[in-house]
């Protein structure tokens, strides 16, 4: 036979065969035979040693075609069988969309993840904006940006979990704060939902890792009295209730003057219990004015803005709200826990 026609059976096979391929495995095992390292096409191309120049040039050029074609065919059969697995899929995948959930199929939201919704809606019906951070961040955001110079023993507050390449993971979602001042221009109003790290004990209120949501307003002569107004306004829409608030001062680096904004207690109505220890208050809220160093170390200037901050512990909030007496509940998994209705 001579190669020209040896290249048209070749062909003619070809077809036949991939043709006939059932599946996509076999389709590659198919082209192989004729195209693969040992094909047969290649067999044919690696005997042309003996013609001519101009002969080799033309029985290349058909070969070559060949191969186009075989790869046309390929293609072909590739995307018909693709098509058919995939409508059968569907077919026998089908599901009832609208069928109604039976109660142990379902999902629900942890506790913590409502009330930071709940938190997130109320503020952003006051025009906040919702800021996010990376978990792991800079010791300069975390701490150096807000006013926790050098070795500054305030540091010694917050337990930290060093990373070995010198940056940590946030304690507090305050640094989203340093974060916020550098992006936008004042004046603003944003809070930063956020999980927080601390080399810590746990026990039944302490957990190495808990969620935080930062607040801050920056603007024109911002003042104590607006942040208790916005404060008395997302208690009241959290506990559905006036709530009394009373404000002791209170230090941190990053604000001043600073304070500690407590609740009567929710579970005794500020007569005294277990819960706030007798005393009829609760702690809750930290909080401040914007201390000038942080505004200025991020660019703004302290004369023309000022502004307030605060960090609300949302696991704390829960525990309030459902009196419950254990924070190991959370990261439990307890499905007996999460299962209840938040
Ligand atoms: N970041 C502080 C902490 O986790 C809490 C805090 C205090 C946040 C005062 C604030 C603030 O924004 O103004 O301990």
């Amino acid at each position: 036979m001579n190669a020209g026609n040896e290249i048209e059976s070749i062909l003619e096979e070809a077809q036949k065969v991939i043709n006939g391929s059932k599946t996509e495995t076999d389709l590659d095992n198919n082209k192989n035979i004729f195209i693969g390292k040992k094909g047969k096409l290649t067999a044919v191309l690696k005997n042309i040693g003996s013609l001519s120049i101009e002969e080799k040039k033309i029985f290349g050029q058909r070969a070559n075609q060949a191969a186009e074609k075989i790869e046309e065919y390929v293609h072909k059969v590739r995307t018909s069988l693709k098509e058919e697995y995939y409508s059968v899929t569907l077919q026998t995948e089908k599901f009832d969309t609208t069928r109604p959930l039976k109660p142990e199929e379902t999902g629900s939201l942890h506790p913590i993840t409502k009330i930071q919704y709940e938190i997130e809606d109320i503020f952003t019906s006051m025009g906040f904006s919702i800021m996010d951070g990376p978990e792991v961040e800079t010791d300069y955001n975390n701490f150096e940006a807000l006013n926790f110079t050098g070795d500054h023993p305030a540091r010694d507050m917050q337990d930290t979990f060093y990373t070995s390449d010198g940056n940590l993971l946030r304690t507090h979602t305050s640094a989203i704060q340093v974060r916020t001042l550098r992006e936008l221009k004042p004046p603003f109003k944003i809070i930063a939902p956020g999980r927080v790290f601390r080399y810590e004990e746990v026990d039944a209120s302490h957990e190495n890792t808990f969620y935080q949501i930062e607040g801050m307003v920056v603007g024109k002569d911002i003042s104590v009295s607006n942040l208790i107004y916005t404060m008395n306004v997302l208690l009241k829409e959290i506990f559905q209730k006036e709530v009394k608030v009373r404000l002791r001062p209170g230090y941190f680096p990053f604000v001043e003057p600073g304070f500690e904004l407590d609740i009567s207690c929710m579970v005794c109505d500020g007569s005294g219990c277990s819960v706030c220890k007798h005393s009829g208050w609760v702690e809750l809220l930290p909080c401040g004015l914007i201390h000038p160093n942080v505004l200025k170390l991020a660019g703004i200037d302290p004369a023309e803005w000022t502004g307030f901050a605060f960090g609300l512990g949302l696991d704390r909030l829960v525990m309030m709200r459902y009196a419950i007496n254990d924070i190991r509940f959370f990261h439990s998994g307890n499905l007996r826990f999460l299962k209840q209705s938040f």
